[in-house]
């Protein structure tokens, strides 16, 4: 099984550093294949936590390569960092390829970000403000500056020279203040020299280490960020990330080709939940809501934000199987559920007067949705102790059943807790769709 792609089907945020992780054990490579330090990957063993942006999370196993690719927007202040960060805990990071052509993110882009943002007052996207947007801008605009340019300063000066009064005037229209230092050529340059000092035994041409490990029949792991529902095509757009986090990502960014991908491994919580702004149609704003944001400690890894929570809604998991091919599912936080008397699943929209079971077409469609439930009675015990299928309460299967029903793919893992070993793993895991 040399290559299998992990993405998460709902909104972010769905464990998919737990899932990588649980899976890492059994590859050779994990790649990173879009996104950046927006991301915020979770990753608990025993009594140590790690929080991850944008060091792959198979980076805690010592036999593994863990590769940024070329899809990934990277922060060389916030990879320093981690890596730090990681040191001082013990982790070997001297493995860590950071692909040459990766774009990077600069001083100019957090504050583009976070003027944009202002600028749009009540309309906010609610990004990050990492600078996400803004250096994927620039990418496709081919004034980017890439990892391969650390180590360039010559080359680095004039491309600088080249970007940064488009930025200044951009910085001031958008009503920016206090920018000074992030649009400060020299100040820049002078980061760039120490940040290319520093990452220099990481950049690589990571598309042919990708390649040579396929070659060698060795197994990997691409790990998305962010979620399906985010895609910047395929999400609730503008409510979306500016990045391709569905399984197709992983070509562009990843640096593997379509045919050679064999397992799709689709992540979703047992319900839902969203940071930032846009639409959310089984969203709660009652006390069940707030239950399940305090008992699943929903407060975003990157930003701290407390995030919006909902019941699991079929809508968009129809459409995120779909769009990503997706061959089987791991379901996590099935424990924050327990104690819960009902469990509403949304299993289509009211969209004036008429029942709709696909994801809608338009963003005002989708505006105009009221969520249509099922209702499953819960379960009043705790499971984070159960480690077999078989084991959980009947109720808690009949939820499961209903979701992967829904779904159209095996559920395969079911995570009952945050620690590695919280998780039931069911007999077989599918290759390629599961409904070919
Ligand atoms: P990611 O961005 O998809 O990797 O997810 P995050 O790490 O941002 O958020 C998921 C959170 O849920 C983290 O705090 C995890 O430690 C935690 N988590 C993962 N699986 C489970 C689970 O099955 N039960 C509980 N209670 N927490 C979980
Ligand atoms: P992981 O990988 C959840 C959301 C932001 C915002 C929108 C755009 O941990 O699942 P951006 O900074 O990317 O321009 O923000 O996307 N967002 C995430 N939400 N999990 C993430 O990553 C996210 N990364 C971005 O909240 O709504
Ligand atoms: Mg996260």
């Amino acid at each position: 099984m040399p290559a299998s792609v992990i993405v998460g089907l709902q909104w972010g945020d769905e464990g998919k550093g737990k899932t990588t992780d649980f899976l890492a054990e059994q590859v050779s490579t994990v790649v990173r294949y879009q996104g950046g330090d927006n991301a915020g990957h979770t990753i608990v063993i025993g009594d140590d936590t790690f929080k991850l942006h944008l060091v792959p999370s198979g980076v805690l196993y010592g036999h593994i390569t863990p590769i940024i690719g070329p899809g990934v927007v990277v922060n060389p202040a916030t990879l320093i960092r981690e890596f730090d960060g990681l040191i001082s805990r013990g982790i070997d990071i001297s493995k860590v390829r950071v692909s040459h052509a990766a774009h990077l993110i600069l001083p100019y882009h957090v504050a583009l970000d976070k003027a944009r943002e202002s600028a749009l007052a009540g309309d906010k996207v609610g990004t990050t403000q990492r600078g996400i947007g803004p250096a994927y801008e620039d990418r496709a605009a081919r004034l980017g500056l890439r990892v391969e340019d650390l180590l360039d300063p010559a080359s680095t000066a004039a491309r600088l020279a080249r970007a940064i009064p488009e930025k200044r005037a951009l910085l001031a229209a958008l009503g920016a203040t206090d920018y000074a230092d992030a649009v400060d050529a020299d100040a820049i340059a002078a980061l760039i020299a120490t940040w290319g000092e520093r990452l220099r035994p990481h950049i690589a041409d990571t598309n042919d280490l990708v390649q040579r490990a396929y070659t060698r029949k060795e197994h990997l792991l691409f790990e998305g960020a962010q979620g399906a529902m985010l895609d910047l095509d395929h999400g609730s757009y503008p409510f979306v990330t500016s990045s391709h986090p569905i399984a197709g990502g992983a070509t562009t960014g990843g640096g593997i080709a379509p045919l050679q991908i064999d397992e799709v491994m689709g992540v979703m919580k047992a319900y839902a939940t969203r940071v930032g702004s846009g639409p959310f149609v089984t969203e709660l704003t009652d006390a069940i809501g707030e239950r399940i944001a305090v008992t699943g400690h929903e407060v975003g890894t990157t930003t701290g934000r407390r995030r919006r929570v909902g019941w699991n809604d079929a809508v968009p998991l129809r459409y995120a199987v779909e769009l990503n091919g997706v061959s089987s599912i791991m379901l996590n936080k099935l424990d924050v559920l327990s104690g819960i008397p009902e469990i509403l699943l949304c299993v289509a929209y009211e969209i004036d007067g008429k029942r709709v079971e696909r994801w809608p077409a338009s963003a005002a469609e989708l505006a105009r949705a009221k969520p249509i439930y099922e209702t499953f009675p819960g379960w009043e015990q705790e499971i984070t102790s159960v480690r077999a299928m078989a084991d959980l309460p009947e109720n808690a299967r009949r939820y499961v059943t209903a979701l992967e029903e829904i779904a159209g793919a095996p559920i395969v893992l079911l995570s009952v807790g945050p620690e590695r070993t919280q998780t039931i793993e069911r007999a077989w895991r599918p290759l390629r769709h599961a409904k070919r």
